[in-house]
């Protein structure tokens, strides 16, 4: 497990694909997502089937909150098309439970994120994609202290539309900067 203050990060169990069919058929959560078709259960356990073949450190993580004495599944997120040589790595999110949407979690879950890609992973660069109409992501990226790097116009058909897509990154100096600060 990795622990933070109000949140834990722990590997997905086939116990929870019901719970992530539900989170990623909900088009409010998808929204931002570059999820755009119906998922079905076995789609998930497909999936969850081939997540053994990825390196270890790109292994998806489910976000869980406490409830009492337990902990309770709250959203995913990970790395991915992590560069071994460069030391850089991309980070996703998706907390699929609305209920628990602008209360931090959020920016929680990223900075924990970020703090083990650096400390644990050794990476010297963590990068992220967002739409540019997903403001409140934006935000809560940047809080955590991604800065605004390009855009990608017109990089993604969502919605009836092309999107822009923003990347986004943070350093290890200016990670470790934030912690001195
Ligand atoms: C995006 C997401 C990770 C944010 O997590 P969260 O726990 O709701 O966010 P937080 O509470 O940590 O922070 C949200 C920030 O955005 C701000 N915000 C919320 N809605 C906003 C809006 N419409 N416009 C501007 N800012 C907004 C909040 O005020 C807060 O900033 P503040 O602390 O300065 O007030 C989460 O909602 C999510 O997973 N959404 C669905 C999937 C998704 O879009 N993932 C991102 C893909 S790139």
């Amino acid at each position: 497990m990795i622990y933070g203050k109000r949140i834990r990060l722990r590997r997905p169990e086939r116990e929870d694909l019901q719970t992530f069919t539900e989170w990623v058929n909900d088009p409010e959560v998808t929204k931002g997502l570059t999820l755009y078709l119906p998922m079905g259960l076995w789609e998930e356990e497909v999936w969850f089937e081939s997540l053994g073949k990825r390196p270890p450190a790109e292994r998806p993580m489910v976000v869980e909150i406490r409830e009492g004495e337990a902990w309770r599944a709250i959203g995913n997120c990970g790395y991915h098309n992590i560069d071994t040589v460069s030391r850089s790595g991309e980070v996703g999110i998706m907390l699929g439970d609305k209920s628990v949407w602008n209360q931090g979690y959020g920016t929680e879950t990223m900075r924990l994120l970020v703090k083990h890609g650096f400390e644990t992973l050794n990476l010297n660069r963590v990068q992220l994609y967002v739409y540019d109409d997903n403001i409140w992501a934006i935000r809560t990226y940047e809080k955590v202290g991604f800065v605004h790097e390009g855009r990608r116009r017109q990089a993604e058909y969502k919605d009836g539309k092309y999107k822009d897509v923003l990347v986004m990154s943070i350093l290890r100096d200016e990670w470790e900067q934030q912690a001195n600060e």
